[in-house]
């Protein structure tokens, strides 16, 4: 209203211009149509303040909508809404993502798994970040860490950046989780990050494959190059044509050892939420993929990898001494690792 009466006065003035108006008249005109202007200013600055707090309101209607749209309740604490500093969720950032971690040690096939996981078109998980010392010295630079990663701020070649629906990485017990235990399960907990355990049962198998991947750190059977996880038979026959000595001295204690930190591990992250899996059972049965898929809350996707297994067969083809550790195991609750367990 205010606006039509300014216009209709400045449309008067044009229209009718009084010939002869005194100056002091000319004066009253001049401070009316300025006083008119900072009025019709001020009444267009406040409808912006209004454009712009109501887009606040619709951003967070939107961001209640997304957390309200959730049909399993019970499934809230683990659902996330990042905003990553670094790029915009764009067309997904109502799509919730779910934290998790993959627990494991090493040559227990976490590698394998962790490449079935990527070729989800939602899953981005990061590798093995904690390898790097410096990220684990202390508790804040280990929660910094997690926060960036969480955050989808973490860049990898498997990042899936704005459509990613599950978001993670593998972390070895030995790489500061144990020693911090306690902070990190507490940060899991009110997080919301949901835990994948990822052992291996035959843990003499286990061994081979540690030993067999530490001399080719230095022997660099493939043309010179040290390779961890292989794509083809022959790259696996190549690496598994050296036999390790294990040292039949140390061999149940170092099982034990092994064993012993697997279970604390499993009893250290109890109260988190978590799904335990065995590299056996995920070689053996395929559907086990259904029930990760099913914990990350994914859509369901055929997964899969084109790593190799580099150690198949018998375990007797692969370890120099195998009469001696043999004799060593049997009669041990360990005698069942000396069995073939899966053929492939
Ligand atoms: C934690 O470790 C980081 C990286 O090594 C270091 O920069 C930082 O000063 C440490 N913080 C504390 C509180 O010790
Ligand atoms: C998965 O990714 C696709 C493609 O990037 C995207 O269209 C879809 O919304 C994502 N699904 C979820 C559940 O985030
Ligand atoms: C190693 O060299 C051989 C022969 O030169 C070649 O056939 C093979 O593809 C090479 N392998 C790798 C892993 O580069
Ligand atoms: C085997 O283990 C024993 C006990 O840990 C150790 O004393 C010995 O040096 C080891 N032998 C070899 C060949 O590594
Ligand atoms: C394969 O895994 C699924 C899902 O965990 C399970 O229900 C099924 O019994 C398993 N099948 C075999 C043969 O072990």
């Amino acid at each position: 209203m205010a606006e039509e009466i300014c216009l209709f006065t400045k449309d008067a003035l044009i229209i009718k211009p009084p010939k002869k108006s005194p100056a002091s008249l000319r004066m009253l005109v001049l401070v009316f149509a300025m006083v008119c202007g900072v009025y019709i200013c001020s009444v267009c600055l406040r409808q912006t303040n209004i454009h712009t707090s109501t887009k606040f309101i619709n951003i967070e209607v939107n961001q209640r909508y997304c957390h309200d749209n959730d049909i399993d309740k019970s499934q809230t604490p683990y659902l996330h809404y990042p905003k990553p500093t670094s790029f915009s969720r764009a067309e997904c950032a109502c799509n919730p993502v779910r934290l998790f971690t993959i627990l494991s040690m090493q040559r227990s096939g976490s590698g394998w798994f962790e490449t079935l996981l990527n070729s989800h078109t939602n899953v981005s998980s990061n590798g093995e970040i904690f390898s790097v010392k410096e990220r684990r010295s202390n508790v804040s630079s280990i929660f910094s860490t997690l926060d960036r990663v969480y955050n989808l701020d973490w860049f990898t070649s498997a990042s899936k950046n704005q459509c990613s629906a599950a978001v993670g990485f593998k972390w070895m017990l030995n790489q500061g989780l144990m020693e911090y235990h306690k902070e990190i399960a507490e940060y899991f907990n009110s997080k919301g990050v949901s835990v994948i355990f990822l052992f291996r049962r035959n843990l003499l198998r286990r061994m081979v494959s540690v030993l067999a991947n530490s001399y080719d750190r230095y022997a660099k059977l493939l043309n010179g190059t040290h390779k961890s996880h292989v794509h083809s038979h022959e790259e696996a026959d190549t690496l598994s044509s050296y036999k390790p000595v294990m040292n039949s001295t140390s061999l149940v204690t170092d099982l034990k050892l092994m064993e012993k930190m697997v279970l604390d591990a499993l009893e250290h992250f109890s109260s988190t939420r978590h799904i335990v899996l065995y590299y056996e059972d995920l070689i053996k049965n395929r559907t086990k993929l259904v029930d990760v898929q099913e914990f990350l809350g994914l859509p369901q996707m055929e997964l899969t990898s084109r790593q190799v297994k580099i150690h198949r067969g018998s375990l007797s083809e692969h370890i120099k001494n195998w009469d001696d550790i043999t004799k060593i195991l049997r009669g041990t609750t360990y005698e069942s690792f000396l069995q073939t367990d899966y053929t492939n």
